[in-house]
């Protein structure tokens, strides 16, 4: 019998699920852990966290499945990109793990694009420019205030790769969260010694980089122990949950696009060759199929501007839905026009990263009127996170990206209204798939590749990857979403220099 694990170390919990040798899913679990704000905009985790949740939820689905410990092939690992841990010598935790959405770096951001001679040299070096949630800045921070943590510093590691060090006990990564760092030559796919030389850091600190489909090490024993599976399980590579979605979506030819509305939002575009923003306003990353790449727009709050709003603003509702708060809001919102009566919300509710790259970014609502209901604050929402998902869009557009399908995942696409919203706003209809479950599943079938099962990532995706839905474009509502997109880009140029002023205020 040969069964794959795909383990994806996300922000909220850790998903894991087990797949056979045809991609069908036999069974998955999640547990979840919190996330620390020690200050305003910091994000932390313990990896310890990630530890526990990944145990439990690989007994979990070991014993809902019924599974024998050799069953078990491989392993694929996803997670969070952008996160940095810090171990010293020995292989100890050094400080709480930096999370991809932390923005304290902004000053860390400025010296390294000083240090490299500018934006245009760094992007240059390694397709990105500096943004506040990715690596590199993070351990110039440490460097700056945490000095007798970064004396101890001898390697840092991805979040995912740091559950691979549990397993294995090998230091890796692979070449698209390598490429989330900041430190990668994404074009050459290798670590950027030149800039690790700019910025006086020893290579030593970087893990071994691999195609994300390669086999990074076995199982140790005191891991196949703990996890109840076989010494002779194989860890593969894996990738940053942004590809292993876009795995997960099947998005492995030109032309094919994903969006995926979670936490945060990300449009996701294949690229056959490394295209590169001059502007630095979407990224440039490796993608999970060897030699290829992707594009990506992130919005750091996307169903986060939901949740927040329903735990702050519904807490009777929250109360009384068990777990149901979405579908209930959602719902609240499906008798509003598009448009929601002249109502705009900018989602920038932890600062924003594509395109403005602007930690002091704020949220507001802009236009409300004494007839304006909760149900129109909540259609404004969705149309907010799905105008800003746009502006990364037309940058691709823009830079003659090809766009022949968009297929929506992760928790927005779920609602009807939301998928509606996203085929009017982008005037394609969008597409949905049957398998749901994002970057486990990507890297569940990065693991049967690495193992054999299949012959190449895109094989593996032909055979287990369908469109099921389609929702068409009503052209009335895209006509309006037409107009209303250059007045929505608008609102946060004429806001800008407000929100630094704002942030400013905050500080003192
Ligand atoms: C990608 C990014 C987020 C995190 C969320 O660039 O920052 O999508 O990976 O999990």
């Amino acid at each position: 019998m040969s069964r794959f694990l795909g383990i994806d170390v996300g922000t909220s919990g850790t998903k894991t699920l087990v797949i056979d040798d045809q991609g069908r899913i036999l069974a998955e679990a999640t547990a979840t852990y919190p996330c620390a704000h020690p200050e305003p905009l910091w994000s932390e985790q313990d990896p310890d966290d990630w530890w526990q949740a990944t145990v439990t939820t690989v007994r979990q689905v070991m014993q809902k499945a019924g599974l024998k410990p050799e069953d078990v092939k491989a392993i694929g690992l996803s997670g969070q990109m952008h996160g940095s841990v810090f171990l010293d010598k020995a292989g100890n935790v050094i400080r709480p793990a930096i999370l991809w959405n932390d923005q304290r770096t902004q000053a860390e951001c400025l010296e390294l694009e000083k240090v490299c001679g500018g934006r245009p040299s760094l992007i240059s070096l390694v397709a990105n420019p500096a943004l506040t949630g990715f690596t590199a800045p993070k351990i110039l921070w440490l460097r700056k205030n945490e000095p007798a943590n970064f004396a101890k510093l001898a390697k840092v590691l991805l979040p995912k790769d740091e559950i691979r060090r549990r397993l294995t006990g090998e230091y890796a990564t692979d070449v698209c969260d390598a490429s989330g760092t900041l430190l990668f030559d994404v074009a050459h796919r290798r670590w950027c010694l030149p800039l690790m030389e700019k910025l006086k850091l020893d290579t030593s600190i970087l893990p071994e980089s691999y195609e994300c489909d390669q086999v990074t090490g076995k199982l140790s024993t005191s891991a196949a122990k703990e996890l109840g599976l076989s010494t002779e399980c194989l860890v593969v590579a894996g990738a940053g949950d942004n590809a292993a979605g876009g795995i997960g979506n099947g998005i492995v030819q030109p032309g094919e696009v994903s969006t995926s509305i979670g936490t945060s939002g990300v449009i996701f575009s294949y690229l056959d060759k490394p295209i590169v923003d001059p502007e630095g306003r979407v990224h440039t990353i490796c993608h999970a199929v060897p030699g290829k790449w992707y594009m990506a727009g992130v919005n750091l709050s996307s169903g986060a501007c939901l949740q927040w709003f329903g735990e702050e603003l519904c807490q009777a509702e929250a109360k009384s839905t068990n777990g149901n708060l979405f579908s209930v809001l959602t719902k609240e919102a499906e008798g509003i026009p598009p448009g929601a009566d002249g109502l705009f919300f900018l989602p920038y509710l932890a600062g924003e990263r594509t395109p403005h790259a602007d930690p002091d970014a704020r949220g507001c609502f802009i236009g409300m009127t004494l007839s304006h209901r909760r149900g129109h604050m909540i259609r404004a929402i969705m149309e907010g996170v799905t105008y800003a998902l746009r502006e990364s869009m037309e940058i691709m557009r823009g830079l003659n990206i090809p766009i022949t399908e968009i297929r929506a995942s992760g928790g927005g696409s779920q609602s009807k209204l939301w998928r509606q919203i996203q085929s009017d706003m982008f005037g394609q209809p969008v597409k949905t798939l049957n398998a749901e479950q994002g970057p486990a599943y990507g890297v569940a079938l990065l693991a049967a590749v690495g193992a054999g099962a299949f012959n190449s990532i895109q094989e593996a995706c032909a055979a287990t990857i369908k469109v099921v839905q389609e929702t068409p474009v009503n052209t009335n509502n895209s006509k309006y979403y037409d107009r209303a997109f250059p007045l929505y880009r608008d609102l946060y140029r004429s806001l800008k220099a407000d929100f630094k002023s704002i942030s400013a205020l905050a500080k003192v």
